[in-house]
Formats: C-alpha cells, sequence, structure tokens
C-alpha cells in the first residue's frame, strides 16, 4: 500500500495502489467507554453519552466554519476489532443478516459511523454528545449531517421486523 503523499500545503492525495486506498486519522475520540460491554446496545439503546472529538492540530483548519451546524457524520476505524463476518447474528435479532445489512464492527474494511451532536467548539476540540465509540478510537473524517430523504420514505429493513416482534412476540395476543 502506497503512504498517503502530501504537498507542502497540507493539501494531501490519499495514496491508492489497485484496491487499497491508505489513509490516516485526523484526529481521536475521548469517550467515557473503556470496554465494548459497556457501550449501549440493541434496539431502542439510547446513544446519549458525551465525549469530545480531539482533531489533531495540522487538520484544525479544517472545523472553519463547523460551529453552525447541529449534527455531524463521524467516520472512524473500529480499531479493536479483529477479522470480519460477512454472515452473522447481531444482538439485536436472532437471525443471521449479512454484515452489509448491518453496523457490526467485525467487517472487511473496519469503518464505524456515528451521527453526533455538536454541543460546543473548543479549538480543536468539538464536545459532542451521542458517542458510541470507546476511548482512542482513531477518527477518519467529520462531515456535516444533512439529510433530505423524508422520514417517511425510510424503511428498516429486518431491523424493523425485528424491532416489530420484539414489541409483540408471537403468541402474543392482543391486551
Ligand atoms: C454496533 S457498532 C455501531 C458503530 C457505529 N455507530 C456504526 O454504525 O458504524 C457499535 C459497537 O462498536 C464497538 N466499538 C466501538 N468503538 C470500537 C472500536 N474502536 N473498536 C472496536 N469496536 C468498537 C462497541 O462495542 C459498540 O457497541
Amino acid at each position: 500500500m502506497c503512504a498517503r503523499t502530501a504537498n507542502a500545503s497540507g493539501a494531501g492525495k490519499a495514496g491508492v495502489d489497485g484496491d487499497s486506498f491508505a489513509m490516516r486519522s485526523i484526529g481521536v475520540v475521548h469517550s467515557p467507554y473503556v470496554e465494548t460491554a459497556q457501550v449501549p446496545k440493541g434496539s431502542g439503546a439510547r446513544h446519549d453519552a458525551v465525549g469530545v472529538l480531539e482533531v489533531f492540530p495540522p487538520f484544525e483548519p479544517g472545523l472553519t466554519d463547523i460551529e453552525g451546524f447541529s449534527h455531524l457524520y463521524v467516520l472512524w476505524v473500529f480499531h479493536r476489532a479483529t477479522g470480519f463476518e460477512l454472515v452473522g447474528t447481531p444482538p439485536t435479532d436472532t437471525r443471521p443478516h449479512g454484515v452489509f445489512a448491518t453496523r457490526s464492527p467485525r467487517r472487511p474494511n473496519p469503518i464505524g459511523l456515528t451521527v453526533v451532536q455538536l454541543l460546543r467548539r473548543d479549538g480543536a476540540r468539538l464536545m459532542v454528545r451521542g458517542v458510541d465509540m470507546l476511548d482512542g478510537t482513531p477518527i477518519l473524517d467529520i462531515k456535516p449531517y444533512l439529510t433530505s430523504i423524508p422520514a417517511e420514505d425510510l424503511r428498516r429493513g429486518w431491523l424493523g421486523e425485528a424491532e416489530r416482534d420484539r414489541a409483540a412476540p408471537p403468541g402474543a395476543g392482543p391486551p
């Protein structure tokens, strides 16, 4: 894999070598979670933990004007995951599903995606609500959260079915 190349202005071009793409972390997550077991899991789990996204000094100019956005996408690395499983049973269901139909940490490219609420910016530190990453997680990228898809057009696939089954388990009749 090629190393990332950067010019004197700091602008860079991700190294590309066939099917491989070299990336580097632009920052690190400070999270209250140090072990995976501490992160709320499953359907209905609330993610309201507050954490800090610390952006490394060379990348701080990239935060210019971020304060105006209420929510952000954070792309990060499941750096403590090992290997991957193409089909597996997630904690939210009893049936197996393909990895690309789940949010499993054990994926071919161990990239995580979390939407957080931006509470405050303090220089290169963004205080955010909604972290589900472990402390020390490397950050690949941050982008403003924008969506134009109306809620009524969204489908939740197998997860919606699992949530409905959980609300009304088989055999449960009307009250
Ligand atoms: C189900 S994944 C979803 C993560 C993200 N919201 C996504 O959709 O990509 C969340 C789980 O990843 C695990 N996790 C968080 N940070 C991690 C890291 N740096 N390395 C490995 N596993 C991590 C925790 O166990 C957490 O419960």
